[in-house]
């Protein structure tokens, strides 16, 4: 743990000595998501001794019984399906010394109406089990991303999307729902009804980051393609376009926005805010894809513009009994296809454009922390790899 302390506590202690209120109460975490992207990250770093507002206690919430890739972490799990108001209610609402929640997780349906209605009943659900009865919850930070500014992936192409580099008081575009805008709007209105709660926003761009449950992992899920590859030898093509290929894009490392949202979460100057959280530096997928290209002992071939697109989605339909023999050939932790890569995700994020944030607000508030990008795929791949999700 490195970095952002000193700046962020640095401000937290200025701050509370102006407004001369102690934190008296130990920290407690619910992280609703755990096993996801960040959610895993943030049971890795939220019990370490030197996380700032700890020692954390940290309650963990998932729908699948716990994996072994989650289970070192000295997180107390709870499966629940916050999508059900009962359940919900009986295993949320015992937990009353909460002080922090950390949203990252959400639902995916057909349309982004239904995707308000799910998301908007799951954050629903959560609060009204644990605000009453939680008296010393005092701040929840809520995950949310790019689409802010862009608009939901049923809108691409349909609406005018706002211009990177991204800046959080971008208006919203108004022409499409979100179930972001939704999310914002109900914490910001439980907040103004407790009055004791503040909340925080993050904003990250695409996550790097280990999770072989994740809805959306485009590492995962370029490091099954390599594998894949790797096993027909064949030399790993790239499947997105020549934009994407070609143009400078920002990624998000999810131990990086796990201690953003920490650190929104215990340093009062960055209460009710939002702010985007990308690693600080520019990548193109032309480069990275040579080194995804190295850790998979995999041929590099550049772009080809004479070849016809085809998705990864499709590319990839036929490949399920392949990925069966890979694991079961490698020895590798026992998956399907569809769970350990996302290929539709892949196919949105190396089918796009450049789209570029600002940390200036990050840098202003006092959080100073980066990512070397290059060096966070490599971290990803070698997790996966130690834990047998690739080979
Ligand atoms: N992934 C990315 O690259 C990316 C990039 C930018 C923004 N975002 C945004 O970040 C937010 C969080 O997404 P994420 O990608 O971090 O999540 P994720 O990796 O897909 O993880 C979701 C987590 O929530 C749990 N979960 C899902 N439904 C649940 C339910 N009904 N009850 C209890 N637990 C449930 C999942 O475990 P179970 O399935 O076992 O329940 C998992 O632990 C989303 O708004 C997303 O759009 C993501």
């Amino acid at each position: 743990m490195s970095w952002w302390w000193s700046g962020a506590v640095g401000a937290a202690k200025k701050k509370l000595e102006e407004d001369e209120v102690p934190r008296l109460t130990q920290s407690v975490a619910l992280i609703i998501g755990v096993t996801g992207i960040v959610g895993n990250s943030l049971a890795e770093i939220l019990p370490l001794s030197d996380t700032p507002g700890g020692p954390w206690k940290v309650y963990g919430v998932a729908r699948r019984p716990r994996p072994s890739w989650n289970a070192d972490h000295p997180v107390d799990y709870i499966q629940c399906d916050i999508s059900d108001a009962g359940d919900t209610l009986a295993k949320l609402s015992p937990l009353t010394d909460v002080t922090h929640i950390f949203w990252v997780t959400w639902a995916m349906r057909a349309t982004e109406s239904e995707c308000c209605d799910a998301n908007a009943a799951m954050l629903n659900n959560v609060l009204a089990a644990v605000v009453p009865k939680a008296a010393n919850l005092c701040h929840i930070c809520l995950q949310t991303g790019h689409k802010h500014y862009i608009g939901p992936f049923e809108a691409f192409g349909k609406i005018k999307p706002h211009e990177p580099p991204f800046r959080e008081d971008m208006p919203r575009l108004m022409n499409a729902p979100n179930f972001y805008y939704t999310l914002e709007d109900i914490l910001s209105e439980t907040a103004t009804k407790t009055r004791t709660l503040s909340w925080s926003v993050h904003r990250p761009a695409v996550i790097f980051g280990f999770s072989p449950y994740s809805l959306m992992n485009i590492i995962g899920t370029l490091g099954v393609y390599a594998a894949i590859c790797k096993h027909e030898n064949v030399p790993l093509k790239f499947p997105g376009t020549k934009a994407a290929w070609n143009c400078y894009s920002v990624a998000s490392d999810s131990d990086l926005i796990a201690e953003h949202q920490i650190w929104a979460a215990v340093d009062p100057y960055a209460s009710n805010e939002a702010f985007n959280c990308s690693n600080g530096d520019l990548f193109k997928w032309k480069h990275l894809w040579r080194v995804i290209a190295e850790q998979f002992g995999v041929e590099y071939v550049e772009f080809d513009e004479n070849e016809k697109w085809v998705s990864l989605a499709e590319r990839m339909r036929e490949k399920g009994p392949v990925w069966e023999e890979i694991v079961r050939e490698k020895g590798l932790a026992a998956t399907r296809l569809e769970e350990v890569a996302t290929w539709w995700f892949a196919d949105v994020i190396l089918g796009g454009e450049c789209l570029l944030d600002s940390m200036n607000k990050s840098k202003e508030y006092g959080f100073l922390g980066f990512r070397n990008t290059e060096k966070s795929l490599i971290s990803c791949i070698d997790k996966m790899k130690a834990h047998r999700i690739v080979p």
